[in-house]
């Protein structure tokens, strides 16, 4: 296949300042994009930390022949994800690509958690997502063409101890980017979501300096998913140590009552490892169509 190749693609990529994000931005502009690298800086669980290391990332572009602006505005406020798409457009008059990596860590276990805590993990994740991703959707509408490349996690998809406020934003986030997906399709705006397994600071708990989970061994996935390339849409993908695999949603066969009876608990008790078997499973990829099979299943008119 020829090189992909974003030349003349604006791209913007929230949290860039460090991390994976650091890491998309200069694979994005290394392909030819200009690039927005948005962070506020900050302490992992978004408190005040070090000055805002975007600068430096638009630095490294620049050195490397790029095209970069700094953005230190917040993704969690409406207001600030309209300021970041508008940076886009003043500094270099479009936006095609939208990477929505910004992500704090408060970690609690559900019964002990603040609610503060619990809302400031989804105003950045999962709102932040929304507020960056709404502005730059309706421009996409309207020039017929965009990327949005959303960052959700395996707490989202799968769960994990602790993480309750993270993992019900990032498998909100999932649910936005398919939304997106289906309202996008007809304008050329393709949503898709990245769920990634790396080395960073916020899995420096779980991962050696020396593993395998390079931040880099993503970047490739972002790429395509932000290019002219990708034609596939409402897609999740989990991505870690140069594997890559595709998650979803799905379906088992089932079983379904008789029709002319009512469904009773103990029929579903009955029924309950057929209901719950994953031995076929087929993926939706719309709310119609789970309707659709689910009335051609029951032989209904719709
Ligand atoms: N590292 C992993 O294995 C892993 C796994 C699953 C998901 N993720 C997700 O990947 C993304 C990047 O995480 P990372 O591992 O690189 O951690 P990181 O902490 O290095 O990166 C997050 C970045 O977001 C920035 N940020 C925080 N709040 C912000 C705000 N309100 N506005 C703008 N920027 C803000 C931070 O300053 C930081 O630079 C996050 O969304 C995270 O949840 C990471």
């Amino acid at each position: 296949m020829s090189s992909i190749s974003l030349t003349d693609r604006v791209a913007v990529v929230t949290g860039a300042g460090g991390g994976l994000g650091r890491i998309y931005a200069l694979a994005l502009a290394r392909a030819g994009a200009a690039v927005v690298v948005n962070d506020t800086g900050g302490a992992l669980d978004g408190g005040s930390g070090q000055t805002s290391p975007a600068q430096s990332v638009v630095d490294e572009i620049l050195a490397a022949g790029g095209a970069a602006i700094a953005s230190t505005t917040s993704v969690a406020t409406p207001e600030g994800g309209e300021a970041i798409v508008d940076t886009a457009v003043e500094a270099f008059g479009s936006l095609d690509i939208v990477v929505n990596n910004a992500g704090i860590l408060r970690d609690r276990s559900f019964a002990k958690i603040d609610w503060d805590d619990f809302h400031a993990v989804h105003d950045v994740h999962l709102r932040g997502s929304a507020y960056v991703s709404r502005p730059a959707f309706r421009k996409m509408q309207e020039q017929g063409y965009g990327r949005l490349v959303f960052v959700s996690s395996n707490a989202g998809t799968f769960g994990n101890f602790g993480q309750s406020a993270y993992g019900s934003a990032k498998a909100g986030i999932i649910g936005l980017s398919g939304v997106l997906a289906i309202e996008g399709a007809r304008s050329g705006v393709l949503s898709n979501v990245v769920c990634p397994i790396a080395r960073t600071r916020m899995t420096e708990g779980i991962f050696e300096s020396d593993s395998a989970y390079a931040p880099e061994q993503i970047a490739p996935l972002v790429v395509y998913l932000a290019s002219e390339a990708c034609t596939q849409t409402h897609m999740v993908v989990s991505a870690g140590g140069g594997h890559f695999s595709r998650v979803v949603t799905g379906l088992s066969e089932g079983w379904t009552g008789a029709p002319d009876e009512p469904v009773t608990a103990e029929d579903v008790a009955t029924h309950i490892e057929q209901i719950l078997d994953t031995s076929q499973i087929s993926v939706p990829m719309s709310a119609a169509d789970e309707l659709q099979g689910l009335s051609d299943r029951l032989n209904l008119q719709h």
